[in-house]
């Protein structure tokens, strides 16, 4: 109702409720690339289009005369209640959005109570999002390094900032066929973007410092972009003596180019998840489920929780909308563990749609980086809020009072 109440007073609309509105007027905001590596996805496009389509298949079916004057949209996952059964799901280089990049999405995760996972690929170290977060809800999203003591030193820190489970994502150890980014020859990382979890890493910067030394200082070098002169003069703060402050140093280009070989393990197993478990105590949760098959082995892993996503169809183009295998999945090992869901998500609609199919909790994707790119952390705050917001109504409209009430009872397949 204060949503309500403050659209009838005017409140200018800094960050649009529809979703088509939201994307428009963030890529108006946006430059032309950073926008496109947001919203772009693999190939054709094809799986964005299908993590769409599977949400207009499902229809709700509102039931009435059911008391929910009180409602109650909290879930309990890992021992700890949350308001609302959102997630912020990782997402890498937030500083295409915004300057405060993660920093100001720690801040609306924490003004909204809604858990932020920590990308292996941000552009703020986790020690500065955790900082302004006080006590509440982080996860750490875990790219899995060919460098073991990249691995387990990012464990250590993630424990050390509170994080309070891994999310081991596993379809991303190579990067997808995308044509937005393709051809406007733009990867971030190459320009030192979304590489600050790498920096400010102790492990990482004894491999980034063995090559510097063997780099020739007079060979060319391309013009430091401005993110490689921040990484550059942020590497000299930490490590005094070590690098000199002089912009012709070869660091900058010896993170990248060790960034670019460790950031990701291509030849994994099943049987490597004992390495993670050896080395933490957080729940282990594996995003990137499709198969129902691997949903089973992941609990016969003994892992903690899955992720059944398709990363918005930025990988695999042409594979299946991931609300798609959601009650395929959630028929196997529901119950076994919590199956959190993301991909293709745009309203509060869509989040009780997948809750009915049996998700645990929901992870917003885009949209809060459109909110980021608008408005900060206020942006990142009204597009929670939003959501938030919309699946209450939804309950009250459709008949469920508590997030548990909401079952596949509640819908139709078209
Ligand atoms: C992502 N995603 C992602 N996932 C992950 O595990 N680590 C990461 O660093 C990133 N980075 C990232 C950057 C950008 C720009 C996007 C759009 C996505 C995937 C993300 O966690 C989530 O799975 C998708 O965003 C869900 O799809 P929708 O709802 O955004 O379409």
């Amino acid at each position: 109702s204060r949503i309500y109440r403050n659209g009838a007073l005017g409140v200018p609309m800094a960050t649009p409720r529809s979703p088509d509105g939201l994307e428009r007027a963030a890529r108006r905001r946006m430059s032309a690339r950073a926008f496109a590596y947001v919203a772009g996805s693999a190939g054709a496009e094809r799986t964005a289009r299908a993590n769409i389509e599977a949400f207009d298949r499902w229809q709700i079916v509102p039931r009435m005369l059911r008391d929910v004057g009180e409602r109650d949209t909290s879930v309990e996952i890992f021992g700890r209640r949350h308001p609302t059964p959102f997630l912020l799901s990782p997402i890498g280089v937030q500083e295409l959005a915004h300057p405060e990049a993660d920093v100001a999405t720690a801040r609306a995760a924490a003004a909204t109570g809604v858990p932020m996972v920590f990308s292996s690929q941000a552009s703020r170290p986790m020690e500065e999002c955790a900082a302004v977060m006080g006590d509440a809800a982080r996860w750490f999203q875990l790219y899995w390094s060919s460098d073991d003591d990249v691995v387990v030193s990012f464990l250590e820190r993630a424990e050390a900032c509170g994080c309070e489970a891994l999310v081991v994502t596993l379809d991303t150890h190579v990067l997808g066929w995308r044509p937005r980014d393709l051809d406007r020859a733009f990867l971030p990382f190459a320009h030192g973007m979304g590489i600050a979890q790498y920096t400010s890493d102790p492990a990482f910067m004894r491999l980034a410092a063995a090559r510097a030394d063997k780099t020739d200082p007079n060979a060319p070098r391309p013009r430091p972009t401005l993110a490689a002169i921040r990484t550059l003069l942020a590497m000299s703060r930490r490590h005094p003596g070590r690098f000199s402050d002089n912009l012709r140093s070869p660091m900058p280009r010896a993170a990248v180019e060790t960034f670019l070989d460790v950031f990701s393990r291509s030849t994994l197993t099943w049987d490597d998840l004992g390495f993670l478990r050896e080395h933490t105590t957080l729940p282990i949760v594996l995003k990137g489920i499709q198969d129902p098959h691997d949903a089973v082995r992941a609990v016969d892993a003994g892992v903690d929780g899955i992720v059944v996503s398709n990363h918005g169809g930025r990988q695999v183009d042409g594979a299946i909308g991931s609300l798609t295998v959601l009650p395929e999945i959630v028929a196997r090992v529901g119950g076994a563990l919590p199956v959190f869901f993301d991909s293709g998500v745009r309203t509060g609609a869509d989040a009780f749609k997948a809750l009915a199919l049996g998700a645990t909790a929901i992870g917003i994707g885009r949209p809060y980086m459109y909110g980021l790119a608008l408005d900060g952390a206020a942006g990142v705050e009204a597009v929670v809020d939003h959501f938030a917001a919309e699946l209450d109504l939804t309950m009250a409209l459709a008949g469920a009072s508590r997030v548990g009430d909401i079952d596949a009872g509640f819908l139709r397949h078209r």
